[in-house]
C-alpha cells in the first residue's frame, strides 16, 4: 500500500514538508509505504480546456502533472500539502491541481476514485480555512463532475450536493 504526498510549495525542505514528513512518518509506522512528490519552482501552465485529455489519457501539457498522474495510478491513497499565500493556496498547487483533476476527469482513468485523501495547511498567521476549503474544493468538483469521489472529500462532500 502506498501513499503519495504533495508539496505545493516552493520550498522543497519547508514547513509544508516537514509537516507532511510527519504524516509520512507515522503512516510507515503502520507499513505503508510513502512518497512526497515536489511540484518544484517551475511555472505551472494553467488548464487551458482543450480536453485533449479525453482523447490521450492525460494532460496534453507535458509537465510534472504528467508525472504525477502517473504515480498517483498506482498510489492507494494521497494526502496534498500547500502553504498559505495571502489567504489561499501557492500559486503553483492551483493550476497543477485543476490539470491533475480535470485531465483524470475527462480521461475516465478514475486514478483517484474511492481512493482516501487528506489535505495539510502551513501559514505563520491567517488564512488556513480559506486555503483548506480551496484545496478541497478541487475535489468536490471531480465529485460533480463525475458522480464519483475520492475518500474523504466522496464521504463528506458529495452525498449533501
Ligand atoms: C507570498 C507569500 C504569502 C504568504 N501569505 C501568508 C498568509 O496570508 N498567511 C499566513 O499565515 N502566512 C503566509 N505566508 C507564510 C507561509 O504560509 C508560511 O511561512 C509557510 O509555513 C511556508 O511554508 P513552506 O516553508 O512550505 O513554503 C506567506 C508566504 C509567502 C511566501
Amino acid at each position: 500500500m502506498k501513499v503519495l504526498l504533495l508539496n505545493g510549495s516552493p520550498h522543497k525542505n519547508g514547513c509544508t514538508y516537514t509537516a507532511l514528513n510527519e504524516v509520512a512518518k507515522s503512516l510507515n509506522l503502520e507499513a505503508i509505504e510513502t512518497e512526497i512528490f515536489y511540484v518544484g519552482t517551475d511555472p505551472i501552465t494553467p488548464c487551458k480546456d482543450c480536453r485533449a485529455c479525453s482523447q490521450i489519457g492525460k494532460c496534453v501539457i507535458n509537465d510534472k502533472v504528467n508525472e504525477f498522474l502517473e504515480k498517483a495510478e498506482t498510489s492507494d491513497g494521497f494526502v496534498f500539502g500547500s502553504p498559505v499565500h495571502y489567504a489561499s493556496a501557492s500559486g503553483i498547487i492551483v493550476p497543477f491541481l485543476d490539470r491533475v483533476f480535470y485531465a483524470d476527469a475527462l480521461s475516465g482513468k478514475q486514478r483517484f476514485r474511492l481512493k482516501p485523501g487528506a489535505t495539510v495547511i502551513s501559514a505563520r498567521r491567517a488564512g488556513t480555512t480559506a486555503t483548506l476549503d480551496q484545496i478541497n474544493i478541487c475535489l468536490y468538483r471531480k465529485c460533480l463532475l463525475l458522480l464519483l469521489g475520492i475518500g474523504i472529500w466522496f464521504m463528506d462532500g458529495c452525498p449533501k450536493m
